[in-house]
């Protein structure tokens, strides 16, 4: 079953619209693709009803809707078809979820190459992310989180989930410290989600901003000028210097180096693979052209719609109106008056008016919600006939969609309770990982997150075990490390000092991985 398009549902920060049109001068190819996103963001609605997507800004057209079509258009992505989704339930053997089956995942760049890859053997990660500028998460938060662990669980790969406390606190009026708390209770909402601490690595940009991170950032942001960073996301002169510099660090993630303790130090030891909603292209239009200037492989991504505001097509999701949406945090009594006082309804205005008519299902919150959280094909299905045709009425697929929410959120607040302290530092932790035990089948339950003080400061350069070595096989490695870097053609490769240093730092690594898996085992016996 195909979804008819989903609704902007963003936070409306200011965007940063260029009065003056964002030339471009770099030699940039798919940010060329992007000039009509240009155009996009210079047009704020109030100039003319032209949707506005940017990673802080979206808004529809004069309709108030988003055109989804436009969008691939003018961002230069592709759909996602039913033969690509097909391949990836033949490569992984599992179901499509809902999102990928029902059309809100729905646009990509090279996700069909990294198909192609996974079913030659060839290794990849999943990178995600968070912007963490509120306490609570809310339910279009969830989309990708969720989306993620069933992308790790079907493929079993490792996942980094990065969390921009200093894009936060640049673009909003943020003390730095409450962004940076808010990094560790967004990271509990992540958590609880579900993933296994075994293949998920979750960082705050302040806290693990190391060396081999660094280097990334800056060979990126050498790759990029001023005028194609204003064409891409629309950077003014009023714009802070913060800002304007900071979009090579949510770049940097996406190549496999930065995190040496999880993959070594082979720039070109994995591919990466990034799941978000279609906001975020501008940061990965960027990050794929400056990849092989910089000696790495570019980021395949998979993107999604919008989920919609409660209160409908045109509305926003935002912290300061409690009623535009339903939070993580929300009560069941909450849920349900939320639900039935604002749900956007496509009733009609008489019972008789609506058992002759039907519900407008293009416009209808309750239906569109439940496209994205209900899992039963057939119940969807008969639910949609039913509104549809008049036999049911609004206040009946309202009760279905609290009926759907309350039990899925209320499970969500059990499994935050179980991630303690404790637990955030395991998933924080820089402690060097075995590489290959991060694919594959996990056996057994995620162990007990270690009693004692873990490293998350990264400055270690710890690197895994077993990880795959320039040059060598592994990982579908193409010998491009970063010892044939150039970036921005004025990088000096790796010296021999530099790399034996980095080898012995690995041997470290390893005797000291290797010592304290023998003391938790003798610990078990
Ligand atoms: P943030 O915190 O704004 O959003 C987190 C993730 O949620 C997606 N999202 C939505 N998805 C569906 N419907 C919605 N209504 C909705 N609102 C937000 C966002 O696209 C995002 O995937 N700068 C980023 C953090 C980040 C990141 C990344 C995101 C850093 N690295 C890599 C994705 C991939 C941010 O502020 O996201």
């Amino acid at each position: 079953m195909r979804f008819p398009a989903a609704d902007p549902t963003r936070r409306s920060t200011a965007p940063f619209v260029s009065d003056t049109g964002g030339s471009m001068s770099a030699p940039i190819d798919e940010v060329a693709a992007g000039v009509a996103a240009v155009a996009i963001a210079q047009d704020s609605p109030d100039a003319g009803g032209e949707q506005v997507v940017t990673p802080w800004d979206v808004a529809g057209g004069a309709d108030g809707k988003i055109d989804y079509a436009k969008l691939v258009d003018d961002f230069g992505c592709s759909t996602i078809d039913d033969a690509l989704i097909q391949r990836i339930e033949k490569a992984t053997g599992c179901r499509a979820h809902p999102f990928l089956r029902r059309g809100m995942f729905f646009a990509h760049r090279e996700l069909d190459q990294i198909v192609t890859a996974y079913e030659k053997g060839e290794k990849f990660y999943l990178y995600t992310g968070r912007g963490p500028s509120s306490e609570a998460l809310h339910l279009g938060h969830l989309i990708p989180f969720h989306f993620t662990k069933w992308l790790q669980e079907a493929f079993k790969v490792p996942l980094v989930v990065q969390l921009t406390d200093d894009e936060k606190f640049l673009w909003k009026s943020l003390k730095l410290e409450d962004a940076r708390r808010l990094a560790r209770e967004n990271a509990k909402d992540i958590i609880a989600c579900g993933f296994d601490p075994r293949r998920t690595f979750i960082f705050s940009d302040v806290n693990y901003m190391c060396t081999p991170f660094y280097l990334n950032v800056l060979k990126i942001a050498k790759c990029v000028t001023f005028n194609a960073a204003r064409g891409i996301f629309g950077f003014a002169g009023e714009s802070n210097i913060g800002q304007i510099g900071f979009p090579p660090t949510q770049a940097a993630p996406a190549f496999p180096d930065c995190f040496p303790h999880l993959f070594g130090t082979d720039k070109k030891s994995l591919r990466c693979l990034i799941p978000c909603a279609i906001d975020q292209d501008p940061y990965f239009r960027m990050t794929r052209d400056a990849a092989p200037r910089i000696g790495g492989h570019k980021p395949a991504l998979i993107e999604s719609r919008f989920f919609p505001a409660l209160k409908g097509e045109s509305g926003k999701m935002s912290a300061s109106d409690p009623s535009s949406a339903i939070y993580v945090t929300d009560t069941p009594k909450q849920i349900k008056d939320k639900v039935n006082k604002y749900a956007f309804s496509g009733g009609r205005l008489t019972v008789e008016e609506h058992r002759e008519k039907g519900g407008d299902l293009d416009v209808d919150i309750s239906w569109k919600w439940l496209n994205f959280f209900m899992d039963d094909d057939d119940e969807l299905k008969a639910i949609g006939d039913a509104y549809g045709s008049g036999a049911m009425l609004s206040g009946e697929i309202k009760k279905k969609l609290v009926e759907c929410l309350t039990p899925m959120i209320v499970a969500h607040q059990e499994a935050r309770a179980r991630v303690t302290d404790a637990v955030v530092d395991q998933f924080f932790s820089t402690a060097p990982r075995d590489f290959p035990s991060m694919f594959g089948e996990l056996s057994g339950d995620a162990p007990a997150p270690p009693e004692g003080p873990v490293s998350f400061q990264g400055g270690e350069h710890l690197v895994a075990s077993n990880a795959p070595v320039a040059g060598k096989e592994g990982g579908g490695a193409e010998g491009g490390a970063d010892t044939a870097v150039q970036a921005g053609g004025g990088d000096a490769p790796l010296s021999k000092n530099a790399l034996k240093k980095l080898q012995k730092e690995k041997e470290i690594a390893e005797k000291k991985a290797k010592k304290a898996a023998e003391k938790a085992a003798a610990k078990a016996q």
